[in-house]
């Protein structure tokens, strides 16, 4: 039976990767939720295991190491071994870099704990268990870790933290058969948004990129999936997401042009 760790599994892509993984695998896999909201990964426990998984809610905040630690040792504990992680925990923040006042700019701090340290952290505590099974790791980055997007200086910075940390880790893994898949998901219908930091480093409320295209939690999700399963380097979501990586190298002033289009207008910077 295989052990897949997922961090942010409470809700969104984490919580839907989470059911999708129950769902095909039923008996064959032990499923590791953990987030901070315990009442969240018990109802989707319940629904993994409803589809014939076995699953253990771990309460863990990936901003603190302890806790990632403590991650990877309960699924160790309960199950005797890690076949998969999947670094999915993240938050996201919308503020032009100068409407941040010097007073609430550690927020920027804590969005890199979250996003980058939160999955260094749980990688590290994993790979041990992670080599014996010649396992996989998942890094779920953003198309903002790929591309700097206007109003997402905070958030890009993580991501793309993300992106050359997995990049060099694939590489120093590639003798040992772990494999490492980083997904650069577009705007994906999910909450992230709105929970995500303003410029006062409080639940922005409402999200500023244009949400009309979206794509759903459920086609993200089995993305995100194949490309783990593939074992694939990369999974680029989005024909945006293809165009925009090739035209930065071609034509860096288009890209800008694009990504500001992206924004609505009220969060445009001024
Ligand atoms: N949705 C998009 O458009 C989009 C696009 C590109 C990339 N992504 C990335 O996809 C990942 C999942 O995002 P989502 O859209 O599914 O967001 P979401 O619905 O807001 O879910 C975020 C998940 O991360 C968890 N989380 C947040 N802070 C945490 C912390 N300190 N410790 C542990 N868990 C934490 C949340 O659980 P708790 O609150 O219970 O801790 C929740 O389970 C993120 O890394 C995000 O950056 C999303």
């Amino acid at each position: 039976m295989k052990t897949i760790v997922i961090t942010g599994a409470s809700d969104g892509i984490g919580a839907e990767m989470a059911r999708q993984l129950a769902a095909s695998l039923k008996s064959e896999v032990a499923l590791v939720l953990a987030a901070r909201n315990e009442e969240a990964l018990a109802a989707v426990a319940a629904q993994c295991e409803a589809a014939g998984a076995q699953a253990l809610v771990v309460r863990t905040d990936v901003a603190e190491e302890v806790q990632c630690r403590a991650l990877a040792a309960a699924a160790v504990a309960r199950f005797g071994r890690i076949d998969a992680l999947i670094n999915n925990a993240g938050m996201s923040a919308q503020a032009l870099f100068s409407d941040v006042r010097a007073e609430d700019l550690g927020w920027y701090e804590q969005l890199m704990r979250v996003n980058h340290w939160g999955s260094v952290w749980c990688t590290h505590a994993a790979l041990p268990h992670l080599k014996a099974t010649r396992g996989h790791i998942v890094a779920v980055s953003s198309l903002a870790g790929l591309v700097g997007v206007p109003g997402r200086t905070a958030y890009s910075a993580t991501k793309f933290a993300m992106t050359g940390f997995f990049e060099a880790l694939r590489a120093e893994l590639k003798g040992v058969g772990v494999s490492v898949t980083t997904a650069y998901p577009g705007v994906v219908a999910t909450q992230i948004r709105y929970r995500g930091y303003n410029a006062a480093g409080r639940p922005a409320g409402s999200s500023g990129l244009k949400e009309d295209d979206a794509m759903s939690v459920e086609e993200c999700a089995r993305l995100i999936i194949d490309g783990m399963n593939r074992r694939e380097r990369e999974v680029v979501m989005t024909a945006r997401g293809k165009l925009g990586r090739l035209l930065k190298i071609l034509a860096p002033g288009l890209v800008e042009k694009m990504a500001l289009a992206a924004l609505k207008d009220e969060v445009k910077p001024h």
